[in-house]
């Protein structure tokens, strides 16, 4: 039997009033399949480019539900599913269609929520840590030894970057874009926090490491890209996964400004890779939602950290399922700490 539900429904790509919230049917599981009840959706910065029509990945989709992880309770499973049981609690990715009160979803893409979590920790762990796994393990290769400088240090990804870092043992330099952040990032663990703000970015940079850095997380995009390539040093990482920098804080679509950005932003020369003994890398998350074995193996990792108390609480603000422009309208301020969180 079809349950009703809740979605929330970008019909045609827009500014806050893109998003309502629709009731509709949900269909019975199918065979490898589980269906949840959920109780929270994690908000992620992809979800706004998703709303603006801005997204690579939901080009052609809308109209479409955002929301690309959540938490729930397991209510039925279709035929075969046999890992989950009804009644479980737990949490899950899904490419698309997060912001839901209830989905229908492989098993692999769920998680048993750990003792002790509540659904808000469930809904906002996996892209983020996810995200940064992978970044500093996969991409980045990350050794114990590099000097890591990562922006944005005080949100989702960035924070998860940081206490993963902390972990590893690395030196960590975080990037804060206002000064109430500062706190923040230094609490996740950065061995020192530049507020661009108040302070000269790049000049601060070079105080705390005159060398370089091994590492950089960068995903501002035009507004940044340049400095951290020409703030690595020889053999370093440079790595893009945003462009957070072309968007605008109203939370319309700003042409200029995108085209504007769109042309400052650096295309790197293979010469002077090869010359400067650097290397740029990019990746979306989105597109790995299909090589399950790797993202289930990096999140077993996470789970083995997390029970054994090795990862630090991640800042997390809550709204009602209804107040999701809000939530959007608080992360386009480029002013939140941690992760946003819909709780339905
Ligand atoms: N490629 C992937 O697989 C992947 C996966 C997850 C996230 N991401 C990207 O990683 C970045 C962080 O994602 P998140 O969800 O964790 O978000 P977040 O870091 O919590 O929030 C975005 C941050 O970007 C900075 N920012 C710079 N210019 C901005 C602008 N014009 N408007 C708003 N914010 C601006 C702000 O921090 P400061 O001012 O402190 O710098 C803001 O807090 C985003 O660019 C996102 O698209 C990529």
């Amino acid at each position: 039997m079809p349950i009703s539900r809740k979605q929330i429904i970008v019909k045609r790509p827009g500014a806050h009033q893109a998003l309502s919230v629709e009731e509709g049917l949900l269909e019975t599981p199918g065979p490898g399949e589980v269906q949840v009840e959920v109780k929270a959706c994690g908000i992620n910065f992809a979800d706004i480019a998703v709303r603006l029509g801005l997204y690579g990945a939901a080009k052609g989709l809308y109209p479409l539900t955002p929301g690309l992880e959540f938490s729930g309770i397991v209510k039925k499973t279709g035929d075969k599913t046999k890992a989950l049981e009804i009644g479980q609690k737990v949490f899950g990715v899904c490419r698309f269609g997060g912001y839901t009160t209830a989905i229908n979803c492989p098993p692999e893409h769920l998680w048993p929520l750990p003792q002790g979590w509540t659904f808000e920790r469930g809904a906002t762990f996996p892209v983020v840590y996810l995200t940064a796994y992978y970044a500093l393990h996969h991409v980045a290769h990350l050794k114990p030894s590099d000097k890591v400088l990562v922006h944005s240090a005080a949100g989702g990804v960035g924070t998860a970057a940081i206490h993963l870092l902390r972990l590893n043992g690395n030196f960590t330099v975080g990037v804060v874009g206002s000064t109430e952040k500062v706190e923040a990032a230094k609490k996740a663990g950065a061995d020192y926090v530049i507020d661009k703000s108040t302070e000269d970015l790049w000049k601060r940079a070079e105080e705390i490491s005159p060398q370089g850095y091994d590492v950089v997380l960068d995903a501002n995009g035009a507004s940044t890209l340049m400095g951290s390539y020409e703030h690595l040093r020889p053999t370093g990482r440079l790595l893009v996964y945003g462009f957070a920098s072309m968007f605008s804080h109203s939370g319309k679509k700003n042409i200029p400004k995108l085209l504007w950005y769109y042309v400052k932003t650096p295309k790197f020369s293979p010469f002077d890779l090869t010359a400067s003994n650097k290397t740029v890398s990019g990746f979306n998350l989105i597109y790995l939602f299909e090589e399950v074995s790797l993202f289930r193996e990096i999140m077993g990792n996470l789970l083995r950290w997390e029970a054994k108390g090795l990862l630090p609480a991640m800042p997390i603000t809550a709204y009602p399922f209804e107040e999701v422009a809000k939530a959007h309208k608080d992360m386009e301020s480029g002013k939140t700490v941690g992760k946003l969180v819909l709780k339905v």
